[in-house]
């Protein structure tokens, strides 16, 4: 009888075998929710584009937190909706300001059992929408900007927040950031750095999210798609300032950056599977298109095995559900 004398299919003959042989595992504990707290609001509010995903009150909040504890989760990234907006994005200092509250409250909930991580980031707090604040001829300015971000870095700090995400894309931001944390003796707060950070449409449910009041693009401060060697410049910049962790996104669309970082990162990778890319799984889940546990398991699935060691994504909780409920979906298919 004559055939092939080397059948890779021995090994995908049964689930045990595959199980014994996967190299890409998923676990809770490397998956992080992004969560958005708003200001203001009687009741946690349904985001459209983001089936599922809400905007919480200060106490819903707290709750999700505390069922990200029993999920298993690693983490939770908090976003704050405030109720005024102004060109300065005063709201991100103010200690009264929603995300710097919400970041104690759910602090205090949670404790040490799961890492407290805070968006750094002006957009949510400015009236134009922008990463930072702007010059007098309404560009971007960057080193005015890093001053902001050094007194939302305090203030975060000073709410209890374990880990400040660094998503601005300002050059220089996890210098200045960490400078002035260790000036003010938070040695301990963790900097995870947007090391490549990309434009992409696919943000466009997050904007709802956060009622976003952007006009225009961020093309100056983010990354264009088509550029890979820009990552490792931006890779090399954040290490050498201080990030203690580092993320690409999104993550789904930019596997290959993924894997350069890793392959070059002296520190954890992390990649962020954004709003666009949970909203096109549910929406054609919803659709009957896809299957939806399939779907939502095999694109982390992407992201781990392109290199990214932790995941942010909107689909963390129910992903951690499946994976303790079943051991079949530790190895996807
Ligand atoms: C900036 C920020 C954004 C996201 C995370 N941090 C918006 C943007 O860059 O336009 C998007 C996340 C998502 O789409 O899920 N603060």
């Amino acid at each position: 009888m004559s055939g092939p004398a080397d059948r890779p299919r021995r090994l995908r003959q049964s689930p045990a075998v595959r199980r014994l042989v996967a190299e890409t595992r998923l676990h809770p504990a490397e998956l992080v929710l992004p969560v958005f707290v708003r200001e203001g609001i009687e009741a946690a509010v349904a985001i459209a584009a983001m089936p599922g995903v809400r905007q919480h009150t200060l106490d819903t909040l707290v709750a999700e937190a505390r069922a990200c504890v029993a999920d298993g989760l690693g983490g939770i990234m908090i976003f704050g909706v405030p109720q005024a907006k102004d060109e300065r994005g005063s709201g991100a200092d103010d200690p009264d300001g929603i995300l710097n509250v919400a970041i104690s409250r759910v602090r205090a909930a949670v404790g040490e059992d799961l890492v407290v991580m805070a968006d750094l980031c002006l957009d949510e707090f400015t009236d134009h929408g922008h990463c930072g604040v702007l010059d007098a001829a309404g560009r971007v300015d960057n080193d005015a900007t890093l001053e902001r971000y050094a007194a939302m870095a305090l203030a975060q700090a000073r709410a209890g927040a374990h880990v400040l995400g660094l998503s601005g894309m300002m050059d220089g931001q996890v210098g200045a950031v960490r400078a002035a944390l260790d000036q003010a003796g938070f040695t301990d707060t963790i900097l995870l750095a947007y090391a490549a950070k990309y434009t992409s449409a696919l943000y466009g449910p997050f904007r709802e999210a956060v009622a976003s009041s952007l006009v225009g693009d961020r093309a100056t401060y983010q990354q264009d798609p088509g550029n890979a060697r820009e990552a490792i410049r931006e890779l090399g910049l954040d290490l050498a300032e201080g990030a203690d962790l580092v993320m690409v996104k999104p993550a789904g669309t930019h596997l290959d950056v993924i894997a350069e970082v890793a392959a070059r990162s002296s520190v954890p990778v992390a990649a962020y599977q954004i709003s666009g890319e949970y909203a096109m799984i549910v929406a054609a889940a919803e659709r009957g298109w896809i299957d939806r546990e399939r779907a939502m398991l095999d694109s982390l699935t992407h992201i781990r095995r392109a290199g990214a060691q932790i995941i942010l994504s909107y689909f963390a909780r129910e992903a951690a559900r499946v994976l303790a409920t079943t051991g079949r979906a530790h190895v996807p298919g």
